[in-house]
């Protein structure tokens, strides 16, 4: 693969808040969730999807792989954007794992912020770390003072994870538990608790990489099949897999009484699912015409290996 999720790492972990002042009991939590671990999924994506548009118009600096460090190299924004969708998704995990909500005592392998730091530390880390991305992802804007493509981004960046989004799926979710929910309920939370971030992710790096509207709502349909088809695969590991490898708790949808695809269409039919899902992201993919074939390539690639993920 292109990147790894270390090399991802190297460059989000640059901005990160300083553990210092009075807020700093906060700011430890935000980066004790954010360094944990995970597969830094969306980030990667994020920096696919700007490849596969960007072509030679970035500096080579803006490659992973060099290194470089964080003054010396010219930035096209997509770096703090990489950053601040990570942080995002890190808050959602932080408040989806809260007494109130999931209840889980496990993330990324390591005891959960509110049992490593307490709920009022948990909650406040969870809103810090959303409005961090936000503060974070706007050093765009200096980068690339009045580019229409920073300000589209940002706008998915806004929009996506809030309630027309991941916020709504999640609502759904929550009102819905310990009661059965139709075919277009689960649906909706699924595109909406899960696909609408690998959607923000995937559209905000090809709006930086220069990609046009109408390849920019390719990338959403593609992201929409990869979002249903991870959310599905992790209700699977939630039945089948081995938390310590998880890193999170297994079945934490039974304890939680959830209707998921396994409770309705049952595990087979999922996998098939997960399949079938994820060939449809990769043929719309293909008709995309980009300017960096191997990074086509290498999402393709990082779509498959997501069909028969363990974690
Ligand atoms: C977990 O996401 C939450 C879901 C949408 C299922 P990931 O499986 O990407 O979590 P990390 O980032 O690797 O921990
Ligand atoms: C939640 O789905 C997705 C989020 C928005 C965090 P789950 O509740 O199934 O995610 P996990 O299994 O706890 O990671
Ligand atoms: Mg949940
Ligand atoms: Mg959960
Ligand atoms: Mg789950």
């Amino acid at each position: 693969m292109r990147y790894s999720a270390k090399d991802i790492e190297n460059v989000i972990y640059r901005y990160l808040p300083k553990e210092e002042g009075y807020a700093s009991d906060v700011i430890k939590a935000m980066n004790y969730a954010f360094k944990a671990g995970g597969k830094r999924l969306r980030p990667m994506m994020m920096k696919l999807c700007f490849d596969m548009f960007a072509g030679t118009d970035f500096a080579e600096s803006d490659r992973l792989d060099n290194t470089c460090d964080a003054t010396g190299m010219k930035n096209s924004g997509i770096e703090c954007f990489m950053a601040a969708i990570e942080m995002i998704h890190t808050y959602s995990l932080i408040h989806d794992d809260l007494p109130a909500l999931d209840n889980d005592d496990l993330r990324r392998g390591m005891p959960t912020v509110h049992k490593a730091y307490g709920e009022d530390i948990a909650i406040l880390a969870g809103d810090g770390l959303l409005n961090y991305a936000f503060e974070t992802a706007a050093e765009a804007f200096a980068v690339r003072p009045g580019d229409v493509a920073v300000e589209k981004a940002y706008t998915v960046l806004a929009s996506k994870p809030g309630i027309y989004g991941m916020i709504g799926g999640q609502t759904l979710d929550v009102v819905k538990t310990g009661r059965s929910v139709n075919r277009d309920e689960l649906k909706y939370i699924y595109e909406n608790k899960t696909s609408a971030l690998i959607e923000c992710a995937m559209m905000a790096g090809a709006l930086l990489g220069g990609a046009k509207d109408e390849a920019v709502d390719t990338i959403r349909q593609v992201a929409n099949c990869v979002g249903m088809a991870f959310q599905v695969q992790d209700d699977i590991l939630d039945v089948e897999g081995d938390e310590a490898v998880l890193g999170k708790p297994v079945l934490s949808d039974e304890k939680n009484e959830k209707y998921t695809y396994v409770t309705i269409y049952g595990l087979d039919k999922d996998k098939a699912y997960v399949r079938a899902k994820s060939d449809e992201a990769n043929s719309l993919l293909k008709g995309l015409e980009v300017s960096d074939e191997e990074a086509r390539t290498e999402l393709i690639e990082l779509i498959n290996l997501l069909v028969d993920r363990d974690r």
